[in-house]
C-alpha cells in the first residue's frame, strides 16, 4: 500500500498534540509495513504565513518534529512540498475540472470566512492543491485527522472528473484513514486543538512553556471533593497518554470526586514530558545537524519525483499537453 500525507508548516512553532495523535503518530507507525510518503506542506502555508524566513524556519521545525517522532528517512520518504513544483502543474489541470460549487462547500474555507479571514484565491483553491499532492502519487491511503475528511472526498471527486473528462484511468481514488480513538484532540479551551485558535500544546515545547499552557486549561470552580465531568479537555488530553485500564480507573476517580483539576493538570504535564522525552532527545540530535536534515529533504524530493513523474506524464498525455 502506498500511504501519503502532509502536515502544513504554519503557525509559529512546530507540531502540536492534535497533529501528533491525529496524524503524525499514524504516519510513523505505517512506515515499516507500507510505502510511506510524507511531506511538509509549505506551499499550503502560503495562505497564512507571509514571511520568507518564518516559512523556512517552520519547515525545519516540522521536519525535526517528524524525525523526532521516529520517522525513519531510510524507510519513508520525507520531502518539502516546494521541492516538487510539479505539484502545481497538476493543481492547474485539476482546477479546470473542479466546479466552483464544490470549493464553495468546503468547511475549512467557510470556517475561515466565518472567522473574518480575508479570503484570497489561494485559500479558495487550497483543496485542489491538496488533491494534486495526493493524486500525483496514486496514493492508496491518506492518514489524516477527522477535519480533513471532506478534503479527501473532494480529492476523489476531482480524480473522477478528470478521469471521466479525458476518458482515462490515470488517477486512483484514494481512501482516507482516520484514527477512530482520537478523531479530534481538544485544545486548551475545549475547541479543536488548532494552530489557528491559539489553544495548542506543542509536542516539543520547553517544559516551562508547556507547564504554563497546561495550567491555563480552562476549568470551572468545582471543588476538589466534587465529581468531575470527564468529558472535559483536561481529562480527554490526559487519556491520550493512558491505556484503557488506566483511563477507566482515572475517570472513575474523577467522577467519584476527590481528584482536583490542579492535580489532574500536574498529572497531564508529567505524562506529556515523559511521553515525548525520548523523542525530544532524538529531535535535539537532528537539530544539531542542519546539513543532514537538508540532505534528508533533498533525497526525499528526489525519491518523490521518481514516483510522481510517470503519473504526471500520463495525465499530460491524457489531456493532450506538450509536444509528442
Ligand atoms: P492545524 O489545524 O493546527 O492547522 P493542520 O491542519 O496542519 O493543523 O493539521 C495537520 C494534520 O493534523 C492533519 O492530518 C489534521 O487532521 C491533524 N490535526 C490537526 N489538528 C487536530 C486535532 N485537534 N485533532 C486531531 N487531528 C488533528
Ligand atoms: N490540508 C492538510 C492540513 O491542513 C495538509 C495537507 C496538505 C495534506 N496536503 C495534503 C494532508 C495531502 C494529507 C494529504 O492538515
Amino acid at each position: 500500500m502506498r500511504i501519503l500525507s502532509g502536515i502544513q508548516s504554519s503557525g509559529e512553532t512546530g507540531c502540536h498534540l492534535g497533529n501528533y495523535f491525529g496524524a503524525m503518530r499514524q504516519h510513523v507507525a505505517y512506515q515499516s509495513e507500507h510505502e510511506g510518503i510524507f511531506f511538509i506542506a509549505d506551499y499550503h502555508s502560503m495562505t497564512s504565513v507571509r514571511n520568507a524566513a518564518l516559512r523556512r524556519r517552520l519547515v525545519d521545525e516540522v521536519a525535526l518534529d517528524y524525525l523526532g517522532a521516529g520517522l525513519d528517512p531510510e524507510q519513508a520518504v520525507l520531502y518539502r512540498q516546494s521541492d516538487l513544483p510539479e505539484t502545481c502543474e497538476l493543481q492547474w489541470m485539476l482546477t479546470t475540472v473542479t466546479p466552483m460549487g464544490l470549493l464553495q462547500r468546503a468547511h475549512s474555507y467557510k470556517d475561515k470566512l466565518a472567522q473574518g479571514v480575508a479570503a484570497d484565491h489561494g485559500l479558495f483553491a487550497y483543496p485542489v492543491l491538496m488533491a494534486a499532492d495526493i493524486l500525483q502519487f496514486n496514493a492508496d491511503l491518506v492518514p489524516v485527522g477527522q477535519d480533513q475528511k471532506q478534503h479527501l472526498e473532494m480529492t476523489r471527486d476531482m480524480a473522477q472528473r478528470f478521469n471521466h473528462t479525458y476518458e482515462t484511468e490515470v488517477f486512483k481514488l484514494p481512501d482516507p484513514l482516520i484514527p477512530e480513538e482520537v478523531a479530534v484532540v481538544p485544545g486548551l479551551d475545549g475547541r479543536k486543538m488548532s494552530k489557528s485558535y491559539d489553544n495548542t500544546l506543542g509536542m516539543f515545547w520547553p517544559q516551562k512553556q508547556l507547564k504554563k499552557a497546561v495550567m491555563s486549561i480552562v476549568t470551572d470552580s468545582t471543588p476538589v471533593e466534587d465529581p468531575k465531568d470527564t468529558d472535559h479537555a483536561l481529562f480527554q488530553l490526559w487519556a491520550l497518554f493512558a491505556d484503557e485500564a488506566e483511563r477507566d480507573a482515572y475517570f472513575e476517580r474523577a467522577r467519584a470526586g476527590g481528584l482536583g483539576y490542579g492535580d489532574a493538570k500536574k498529572d497531564l504535564l508529567k505524562r506529556i514530558l515523559d511521553y515525548f522525552g525520548p523523542m525530544r532527545e532524538r529531535r535535539e540530535d537532528w537539530a544539531k545537524r542542519p546539513a543532514d536534515l537538508e540532505d534528508v529533504l533533498r533525497d526525499g524530493a528526489r525519491r518523490a519525483r521518481e514516483r510522481v513523474r510517470p503519473v504526471l506524464d500520463a495525465a499530460r498525455e491524457a489531456a493532450g499537453l506538450g509536444g509528442r
